[in-house]
């Protein structure tokens, strides 16, 4: 098993190094190669997206990414900006499906800025298209800076597109992600304004007839919103586009009670994957040690289930976390009173020692 680590920008290496150290206390073989990506890349080699390190997440069998961007990198010329080399990680290894679980643990109930009795439970997942839509249609990287300015637009414009294909493998990721859950989809569009999305739902509900077993529904996105915040667990599987999902799933995060607690897979149709916390790269707490890093050792969990077969491994992570929240330790995204405040590396610290002591 070979595992690229692509920690980026910001608290991107300090939240991977805690994964990577939870990855080491497993008895499992395996090999990792390191490279830079995104801002950190552009720095050392002037493109954020090296050749060298598409072609390392390309050869490995998963790719454990940080985190990419910072403020001082907004006035680059598109094509050079630090989002760019996790939306080119996405295009050429084809990871179509990203799942976005936002789960509400118990201990954490009373994090969320909603009440108890809203999140407490709360099981969804958010399956996000990632490599259609507005974000890769025409123009892609036109904008030139000049001097930091982007001189002479009068106007600016991006293209809305999926195609049938495209629409049609992501939904059956959706169903049958669905049958293994509670049956439900539901699924996301602006059919009512948008063509693109007209397409969506059509082709989603055809889909939907070779799964008579799952329950579907359709939902415009602004509805979805609404819903995610009045009534939450009413969702099983959520399906989406690129544009939706990005919006939804920061939403769905918060219910959690942090974005801090919120893992993410990328997924292709070989199941070869690239697996990040659902946040970012927050360069305003960078280096400060006080990330919560339980994102990325989640991702790591659901690396060792969906890419490296390792179901076992990924449910004793996941039994890790839960025993630091019940220990009551927080980073302070996610403290309250009467908690144990902690920084990064005591968090990932206690990943660890939660895993050795298991029976
Ligand atoms: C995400 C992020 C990315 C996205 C950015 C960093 C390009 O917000 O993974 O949700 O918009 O997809
Ligand atoms: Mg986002």
């Amino acid at each position: 098993m070979k595992i690229a680590i692509l920690p980026g920008d910001g608290i991107g290496a300090e939240i991977v190094a805690e994964a990577v150290k939870v990855l080491h206390a497993l008895d499992l073989k395996f090999e990792t190669e390191s490279a830079l990506v995104g801002g950190a890349a552009f720095d050392a080699h002037g493109h954020p997206l090296p050749d060298a390190t598409l072609q390392l997440a390309k050869d490995a069998d998963a790719v454990l990414f940080g985190a990419v961007g910072d403020w001082k990198y907004d006035t680059l010329d598109r094509p050079l900006r630090p989002e760019q080399a996790i939306l080119g990680l996405r295009k050429n290894l084809g990871l179509f499906a990203n799942f976005r679980p936002a789960i509400c643990y118990a201990q954490l109930v009373d994090a969320s800025s909603l009440k108890r009795e809203l999140v407490s439970g709360l099981d969804i997942l958010i399956i996000r298209e990632l490599t259609g839509d507005i974000y890769f249609g025409q123009p892609r990287g036109r904008r030139v800076a000049v001097d930091g300015h982007f001189p002479g637009s009068e106007e600016a414009f991006d293209t809305m597109r999926y195609s049938r294909p495209e629409i049609e493998r992501i939904a059956h990721v959706a169903f049958q992600a669905a049958r293994k859950r509670h049956q439900r989809v539901t699924s996301v569009d602006k059919a009512n304004v948008l063509e693109t999305f007209q397409l969506w739902k059509d082709v989603v509900s055809e889909v939907g007839l070779q799964y008579p077993d799952v329950a579907l529904d359709h939902m415009y996105v602004d509805n979805a919103a609404m819903q995610l915040v009045k009534a939450p667990k009413k969702f099983d599987v959520v399906v989406t586009g690129n544009m939706f999902g990005d919006i939804l799933s920061d939403a769905a995060a918060m219910l959690t009670g942090s974005i801090g607690m919120l893992p993410s897979a990328s997924l292709n149709d070989k199941n070869q994957g690239l697996y990040e916390p659902s946040h970012g790269s927050a360069p305003d707490i960078a280096g400060k040690g006080v990330a919560n890093p339980l994102a990325t050792i989640l991702s790591a969990a659901m690396m060792l289930r969906f890419s490296l077969n390792q179901p076992e491994a990924a449910m004793r992570i996941e039994k890790a976390v839960d025993t630091v929240l019940t220990q009551g330790l927080r980073t302070p995204d996610i403290y309250s009173d009467g908690m144990t405040k902690v920084g990064t590396a005591d968090m990932g610290a206690a990943v660890v020692k939660a895993l050795a002591s298991q029976a």
